[in-house]
């Protein structure tokens, strides 16, 4: 460079691109981001609305749709308008339901026994969807909180949530779940060896080709608010998880527990919540390669909801990059209240 063009702009301008130049070694990350064209070309992660499994809330009765304060935009629905959402969201695309109903409160009871009830909301709600929708795949959770009069997901007994027993029940209410239709059983309860358990009950029955979904790592979270308003629970909760939901300081033991899981037979893994928890689903995706799940709970949901209504963040954006974050950190899809909202999106080109 001759000193003629030193001080002038030109100059400073070229002398200051070959300092930089020389501290990047001409290594320039910007080069791919320069334009739409080029940013699609090397995008490393998509959302699509295979990606999406639908969870929602059920309500006794016909013709109902009750909003829940607590989730803007859910609702509650009778079986006759679950099928409704049913067939819009399979035209939306979207892969899969998974029910939880808010049954009456005389049906509950210490021991959840109306989840052995082959024609509890739950299983009328699945036969009337595989019916009217078969081409929607159906998950149902076994758990037992809709069902007890103390909103455990176990049978309790002199101050303990007992595991043996719960499993047993369980088992059998995935039996029933299975005859009415449902493609994947779902247990989220946290109990020890149910996963084996379920198995064995449902190969004893025939049901060979319905696949467990294991809430592997359920973390005893404050994000379930909400969803404990939507099926009645709130008010019933007495105490809390810990003992049996994982620790959320925990991450090795969370692997080791998913770890029996697999053991014992389940087709896919789940990590719930979600983003709070992004790190085990990149754990248990590297660590077994089993399709992993992760269900973006409710709190997940009224949170951008609420924020996107006091004008204080974008929702839809804010929606789209965390649904993104979950395929990003190895997720093969994700249980999300937005999934028709987030599918609508997908179909008309946004995300
Ligand atoms: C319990 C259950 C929970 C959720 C679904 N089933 C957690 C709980 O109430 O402790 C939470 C779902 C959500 O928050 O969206 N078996």
């Amino acid at each position: 460079m001759g000193d003629t063009t030193k001080n002038t702009a030109a100059g400073l301008a070229a002398a200051a691109a070959s300092d930089i130049d020389e501290i990047t070694g001409h290594r320039r990350m910007r080069r791919t981001r320069v334009a739409d064209w080029s940013r699609r070309l090397v995008r490393e992660t998509r959302l699509t609305v295979d990606d999406l499994i639908w969870p929602i809330f059920l309500v006794p009765g016909t013709n109902l749709s009750e909003p829940i304060d607590a989730m803007p935009g859910v609702n509650r629905m009778s079986v006759d308008k679950a099928v409704e959402a049913a067939r819009m969201a399979a035209d939306l695309g979207i892969p899969a339901l998974a029910t939880f109903p808010n049954v009456e409160m005389e049906k509950r009871d210490q021991t959840g026994s109306h989840a052995l009830d082959p024609e509890n909301l739950i299983n009328q709600a699945t036969r009337a969807i595989k019916q009217a929708v078969p081409n929607i795949g159906v998950i149902t959770d076994v758990a037992l909180d809709p069902f007890t009069d103390h909103g455990h997901d176990g049978i309790l007994r002199d101050g303990e949530i007992v595991n043996d027993e719960t499993v047993r029940a369980i088992a059998a209410a995935a039996v029933h779940q299975a005859d009415a239709g449902a493609d994947i059983i779902s247990p989220s309860d946290m109990m020890d060896g149910r996963i084996g358990a379920i198995r064995r009950a449902l190969d004893a029955a025939g049901h060979h080709n319905v696949a467990i979904m294991s809430y592997a790592t359920k973390f005893a979270s404050a994000c379930y608010g909400p969803y404990r308003e939507a099926i009645g629970t709130s008010g019933l909760l007495k105490g809390d998880k810990r003992t049996y939901y994982l620790d959320p300081s925990n991450a090795m033991e969370a692997v080791r527990d998913a770890g029996l899981d697999v053991e014992e037979g389940a087709d896919m893994l789940m990590v719930k919540p979600g983003l709070p928890y992004l790190d085990i689903c990149r754990a248990l995706k590297d660590t077994y390669g089993l399709p992993t799940f992760a269900y973006q709970v409710s709190g997940e949901y009224s949170m951008i909801k609420a924020g996107h209504a006091a004008g204080y963040i974008d929702g839809e954006r804010i929606m789209m990059e965390k649904l993104l974050a979950f395929k990003r950190a190895g997720c093969d899809g994700i249980l999300t209240y937005f999934a028709p909202e987030a599918a609508r999106l997908i179909a008309k080109g946004g995300g």
